[in-house]
């Protein structure tokens, strides 16, 4: 029986991504080595960073005054490695507070300068995306975190930023790639690489030029951007084997048809389980409709009486793993990121409907 993991991260990827993966483990591109054993100074090692941030590149249409990053230290670091580079001493950004990532971002930046938070849907359990935050206009930047993968929410149209000289920076962790987006609305992107690139270790940086060196502080050598784009990506040992797997998810996204037909699948995908959602008598959606996440999908029982555990039980017993949701949502959450096949969707349907049955 097919196992399909709807994990919100590390989460499923392609099965020839991860043939590949095996295979580059064994040996890398006729070398005789792993691609775990080889040096990120050799031809290989270098050719294949050229190759992937020319994918990224072509995939997402990115303008020729950005800069590519390969990063360490997930998205979490970004938090702070974001202030620290563009937020001058004694000066503001503003925030919109969407979720706990979205929290955490904000925290991080409040040890380095001032974090207005514009808006915030906490105290609904982050079921909406806030849609009136008044900007400050000396704020030198607005962040946001375009879906959020604990509460399923998603921003549909990015806010603008008021300031003319400020600019808009995004945590897409859980869903770059999942869609087109237009790249010169942002200052800064960044994301995390386990959910909808590869397995985790690499975090992907996009930076606008005259983003890059700004030294408002002495900053930690790694920590300073300037110091990554001076050497591709390469100032320290670099994530080889993630890399590689990532390049190998864009391969396979280029192969479906870029992010046009990536962005089709998976509002399919999403369409079909949220109907099923709002059909099934158990089930409803904590989510404001407008605002519904495409990549994680979280549900809860519609009535009191039934047993979350027996739930989770029964679609593990089908191998639907992992929809336990967050600890502070509670019910279920799928996340159905782009390597989620339209099957696993199906069958987490056809299982929805069974238990139905089962329990009316
Ligand atoms: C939207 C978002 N931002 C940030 C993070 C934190 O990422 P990392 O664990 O790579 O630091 C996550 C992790 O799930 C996330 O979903």
């Amino acid at each position: 029986m097919e196992t399909y993991n709807f994990s919100a991260g590390p989460a499923c990827l392609p099965k020839k991504v991860l043939v590949a993966a095996g295979d580059a483990a064994k040996q890398f591109r006729d070398t005789g080595m792993s691609i775990m054993e080889m040096s990120h100074r050799s031809k290989t090692v270098m050719s294949l960073f050229e190759e992937i941030t020319f994918r990224i590149k072509t995939l997402l249409d990115i303008p020729s005054n950005y800069h590519v990053l390969w990063l360490q230290g997930g998205a979490s670091t970004q938090f702070s490695m974001v202030p620290l580079n563009v937020l001058p001493d004694g000066s503001c950004a503003d925030y919109i507070d969407t979720g706990v990532w979205s929290a955490r971002a904000i925290s991080e930046c409040s040890k380095i300068g001032k974090a207005n938070v514009i808006g915030s849907s906490k105290d609904d359990t982050y079921t909406f995306i806030p849609k009136e935050c008044p900007q400050n206009k000396e704020s030198i930047y607005l962040h946001i975190t375009s879906n959020n993968t604990i509460y399923g929410t998603q921003y549909k149209v990015n806010p603008e930023v008021l300031n003319p000289d400020g600019f808009l920076v995004a945590d897409m962790s859980s869903d770059i790639l999942s869609k087109p987006i237009n790249v010169s609305q942002f200052g800064l992107i960044y994301a995390g690489s386990q959910k909808n690139m590869g397995p985790a270790g690499v975090t992907l940086v996009i930076i606008r030029d005259d983003l890059i060196g700004k030294n408002y502080r002495s900053l930690p050598t790694m920590l300073n951007y300037e110091t990554h784009v001076i050497k591709d990506s390469m100032f320290n040992t670099p994530p080889v084997f993630a890399v590689f797997v990532v390049n190998e998810t864009l391969k396979w996204i280029q192969d479906l048809g870029g992010l046009d037909a990536m962005a089709v699948i998976n509002r399919k995908k999403a369409e079909k389980l949220y109907a099923e959602i709002k059909r099934n008598s158990l089930f409803t959606s904590p989510v404001a409709e407008e605002d519904r996440s495409l990549m994680n999908i979280p549900f809860v029982f519609s009535k009191p009486g039934l047993d979350d555990q027996s739930f989770i039980t029964f679609c593990e017993q089908r191998r639907l793993m992992t929809l336990k949701g967050h600890r502070s949502v509670g019910g279920f959450r799928a996340s159905i990121y782009n390597s989620m096949p339209e099957a696993g969707v199906e069958k987490l349907i056809n299982t929805m409907q069974d238990y139905e049955k089962e329990k009316t």
